[in-house]
């Protein structure tokens, strides 16, 4: 006779923690949606959603590398010629004292290989609060307690240096630094990643920074990559083509250790264990590294420019809307406004699907100090669909709050 399961599988409950708000959202705009209404998405960072066109000729790479038959395994730290661009890029960005350089499927894993290949059960790693959700998403897979420092909203959200400082525990063992910030776009000073350093050094820390969009700088400044202010500091640099060359759903991104050789070499070591354990990233599309890294970058320009266009619209209605105000972001394609109501923001978030139809991400989403609310704008949408967007967010500030 048969024999039928009938005990609940249950997931781990390390796992309870793990929310990444952007995506749970979706089921509130799944009711919205079923109801006949489209929805104004202001809520997912995927360029090609929008009016944002991937380079035709690492189309075009890809595509023959396919033709040639790069279709198995590759090596599992990347294809030679794809390190080699990215030791090319490393030194463009400063970056001298490279150690290693290996290739991932998206940032989103060479977050994963590089804090796993950290920590162990009790030790803790900083990261920012605000966060991209991923960081805290895998320190709660490998049963890490979080440990997370400030940013200061009131000092163009740079991190909270003091806050740091006191959070350093003889368990900690590196700080996570997002330049240009997802989700405030804000940019780390020169003076801030010194300090930062300096900490660093005390403390024996890595520093891993995440500038997957090194290249989305919307202020006549270059971007300053932590690597190059500090090359004596164990870092691992991340960065990927997603965002900067527009192929987020190529899943290609890297990692470029840097710091003293002799201190980061163990670590290399282990990096490179769980690199070979998963075997590689994905094989065709690595051959798009070089001709992206290394061909015309023509297309950043009209990416800044749509990008720039699109931030000043979005700062001038935070600046005339009541309740809402908001640091102008730098960097990247996100706006991280406070706002000032009486619930919580993700009542406020889901609130705004329901009656207006448009979606953005509560700040509790990404954490943010006790008794500050806030919402997530990414700002890649044309003109008229912000400008209706930002309509119908304000009409609903002002029926559902008022404007005092
Ligand atoms: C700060 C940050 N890091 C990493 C990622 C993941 O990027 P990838 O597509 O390369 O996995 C994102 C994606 O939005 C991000 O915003």
């Amino acid at each position: 006779m048969p024999v039928s399961q009938t005990r609940e599988i249950a997931a781990a409950s390390r796992l309870h923690n793990v929310r990444y708000a952007i995506r749970d959202l979706a089921c509130v705009a799944d009711e919205v949606i079923k109801q006949g209404h489209k929805v104004l998405p202001l809520n997912v960072g995927d360029p090609l959603s929008f009016d944002f066109k991937t380079p035709p000729h690492i189309i075009e790479a890809v595509h023959k590398a396919m033709r040639d038959g790069k279709n198995g395994y590759a090596p599992s730290d990347g294809i030679p010629e794809a390190l080699e661009a990215i030791r090319g890029e490393a030194a463009r960005k400063g970056i001298t004292t490279v150690r290693d350089v290996f290739v991932t499927s998206g940032v989103s894993e060479t977050v994963d290989l590089c804090l796993s290949a950290l920590v162990n059960p009790d030790e803790d790693l900083l990261t920012p609060s605000p966060d991209y959700p991923l960081y805290s998403a895998v320190l709660c897979k490998l049963g890490i307690r979080l440990n997370a420092y400030d940013l200061n909203e009131e000092d163009a959200w740079q991190p909270e240096l003091a806050d740091i400082e006191r959070k350093i525990t003889p368990h900690t063992r590196g700080i996570v630094l997002i330049n240009p910030n997802n989700p405030t776009g804000s940019l780390c000073t020169r003076q801030m990643l010194e300090q930062i350093a300096e900490l660093a050094r005390r403390h024996n820390l890595i520093v891993f920074a995440d500038e997957i969009y090194d290249k989305l700088i919307l202020d006549d400044t270059a971007h300053l990559a932590f690597a190059a202010v500090a090359p004596d500091v164990p870092c691992v640099t991340f960065g990927g083509m997603s965002k900067n060359y527009l192929v987020p759903g190529w899943r290609i991104g890297w990692g470029i250790v840097s710091g003293d050789a002799a201190a980061v070499k163990a670590y290399c070591e282990g990096v490179h264990r769980l690199l070979r354990a998963r075997l590689c990233a994905n094989h065709p599309e690595q051959y798009a590294i070089k001709p992206a890294l290394e061909g015309p970058q023509d297309h950043l320009v009209e990416v800044k420019r749509k990008l720039r266009s699109r931030r000043d619209l979005t700062q001038k209605w935070c600046e005339s809307t009541p309740r809402v105000s908001c640091v102008a972001p730098r960097g990247a394609f996100y706006a991280y406004p406070k706002i000032d109501i009486p619930e919580s923001d993700e009542v406020f978030v889901k609130e705004l699907i329901r009656q207006k139809h448009v979606m953005v991400v509560h700040g509790s989403g990404f954490g943010q100090k006790p008794g500050t609310k806030h919402f997530r704008i990414v700002f890649l949408p044309d003109e008229q669909t912000l400008t209706k967007a930002y309509v119908g967010i304000a009409d609903f500030i002002r029926e559902r709050y008022g404007n005092e």
